[in-house]
This record gives structure tokens, sequence and C-alpha cells, in this order.
């Protein structure tokens, strides 16, 4: 291909622009707004290139259409689940994501819901500059005590494995998480002494927080659901900085209600971000806006990582993240 036409759909760290701006013939998309499906049929039959972020929902019409014409969806960021991987597969159409270069923010900012939420941080900010705060006292917004309980991790990747190791070595928390792989006993050693457990139920009955790790899409859809809010410990903390699909949220509101659970710190919703007006009304739940990797830094390398699997495809060699 010799100059390739690519559109970058949203605004990228301005250091990422200019160098994808080496690559080909770029167009930059303005505004910075999630691309709409009209545009996406559009850039179908348009560009060589595509490189969306985890926001865009891309049309399951976009795929036969783009044959031909799209040879690569060079996504930025590490979730995949907005795009139809076989579809694009059965279309000639390569994925690519970026992992890595995220999962120590995204894990941070797992500790931080997970600390935000046993100890009512954000609550309490809220009081405080409401004027309500009537000073110092033994019973005031009493939390739930983090060092020494026990944390289960659903999907023990890359980002669950730095959660761990954040939550085990910082806070002394014992680790128990599920996952389909069967995890060897060096990697449970390294983060966290992490025990496996072969179900979720049975990780949601020992754990004092449960946080998610897992992809988003169909295989996991609602996948935290009535079933498992039953089998939780009573007063367990839910932290989602994974996808808010992974969540049945009618079955996270009667948890909230019935005091199953006492709180949630979720970074991520189904219908983002366009939340479920309920979510306001609940004092205990920390809501904050897709932030798992939103440091200085982080969103640069993202960016830098899509275009190095972009250069490589040009070049004819296999990408280091081709998701297929
Ligand atoms: C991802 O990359 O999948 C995150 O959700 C966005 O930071």
């Amino acid at each position: 291909m010799a100059k390739p036409k690519i559109l970058v759909t949203r605004k990228w760290p301005q250091e990422t622009l200019d160098r994808v701006a080496q690559v080909g013939d770029v167009t930059f998309r303005d505004p910075d707004t999630t691309m709409s499906h009209d545009e996406f049929m559009a850039a179908a039959t348009t560009y060589d290139v595509i490189m969306p972020t985890v926001s865009d929902k891309i049309p399951a019409e976009f795929y036969p259409a783009a044959k031909g014409t799209v040879k690569i969806l060079a996504s930025y960021g590490v979730g995949y689940n907005h795009i139809d991987v076989d579809a694009a597969r059965a279309n000639g159409i390569a994925v690519t994501n970026t992992p890595d270069v995220l999962t120590d923010c995204t894990a941070d900012l797992a500790m931080g819901l997970l600390l935000a939420a046993a100890r009512r941080i954000g609550e309490g900010e809220r009081e405080t500059r409401a004027g309500k705060w009537e000073g110092w006292r033994p019973t005031h917004m009493i939390g739930k005590k983090v060092s020494g309980a026990t944390l289960g991790i659903v999907g023990f990747g890359r980002i669950g494995q730095a959660t761990a190791r954040r939550a085990h070595f910082g806070f002394g928390m014992k680790i128990v998480f599920q996952d389909a792989w069967d995890v060897p006993d060096d990697i449970k050693a390294a983060n966290g002494n992490a025990t496996q457990l072969p179900s979720i139920n049975d990780v949601a009955a020992q754990s004092d927080f449960l946080s998610l790790h897992c992809p988003g899409g169909a295989d996991t859809y609602k996948l935290i659901n009535a079933e498992v809010f039953g089998a939780m410990k009573q007063g367990c903390i839910l932290v989602n900085s994974a996808r808010g699909d992974v969540v049945d949220e009618d079955a996270l509101f009667d948890a909230l209600d019935s005091g199953k659970l006492t709180a949630a710190g979720l970074d991520v919703y189904h219908n983002e971000p366009a939340l479920d007006p309920r979510f306001l009304s609940y004092e205990n739940v920390v809501l904050a806006p897709h932030l798992g990797s939103a440091t200085d830094g982080t969103r640069a390398a993202m960016g830098f990582r899509a275009i190095e699997n972009l250069e490589a495809f040009l070049a004819g060699k296999t990408p280091r993240d081709l998701v297929s």
C-alpha cells in the first residue's frame, strides 16, 4: 500500500497524532465525539485503515461494506468488545489492540475505587464541600476495613494480576480469583499469593471485595448477575473497572437495596456515558467516568502502540498485538 488512507476517529494526545501523520494520508476526525453509524458506513468505503477507540460502536453492516477497502482496524485501547472480531475476520479485516501499556494505571484505578468505596471518600467529599461536616466524632462515616480483607478477582489476566499485587503486597489483602485458564503456581505466587477457586460464586462467597477484570462482550455479558450477588458474602463491595455490560445493573441495584452489597466503585456502565439515573441516588456508589487508562503518558503510550501495530501490518509483518 503506497500511502494508506487512515482515519483516526478521536482526538489522541498531540504527540501521537504527530507521529501517525507520518504513516500515511491521515484524516483526523473532528469533533471529538463517538463515530455515528453513518460515519462508519461512509468510512467503510473510503479508508484503508481505521483507528477506532473503545467508545466507537462499530455497526454490523460496516464489516461487509468495508470488505476489500478497510484492511485493518488498529484500535486504540486494550478492550475490543466494540469490534466484532469474527465479522472482521470474515471480511478480511485485521484487528489489533493496545495491551500492557495501560495495565498499571487501570489496576491503580481499581484500587482507587476500592479504597474510595470502602472508606466513603466520595460521600465524605460531598459532605465536606456542602459545608455539612460537623467535625470529628467516633461514629462518623464508618467505612469498611481494607487491610487484611479478602479480595476476589474475576479475570486473572494482566490487569487482574496487577490489582492482586497491589492489594496483597500493599494492603495485606488475601487474594482469591476465578479465571477459565488453569493458572500456574508461580504466577499465583508472584501475583499476591493468590488462590484460584472453581467458580465465580465460590469467589463471591469468600470475598469482602470483588473486583472485575474480565473482558467485555458476549461471553461475559451480565456475568455478575442475581445468582452471583446471591452467593456473595453479606456486605461485600463491588469494583468494576472492566466493562459495564459484565454486570447486570438491575441485580446490582437489588443487591445495594438488600444490603448484600454495602458499596460499589464503578468506572464503567452498560450504556455509557448515559448512566442509568438510579445510580445517582446511591451515596455509597462511587461513579467514575471510564478513567482506567486516563493518565499522562498512558494515553500517549496507547497511541504509539496502535501505530506500532499499524506500521508492522503495513510492512507485511505480524503486528505485536494482532487480535485477529
Ligand atoms: C481499554 O483500553 O479497553 C480501556 O477501557 C480504555 O482505557
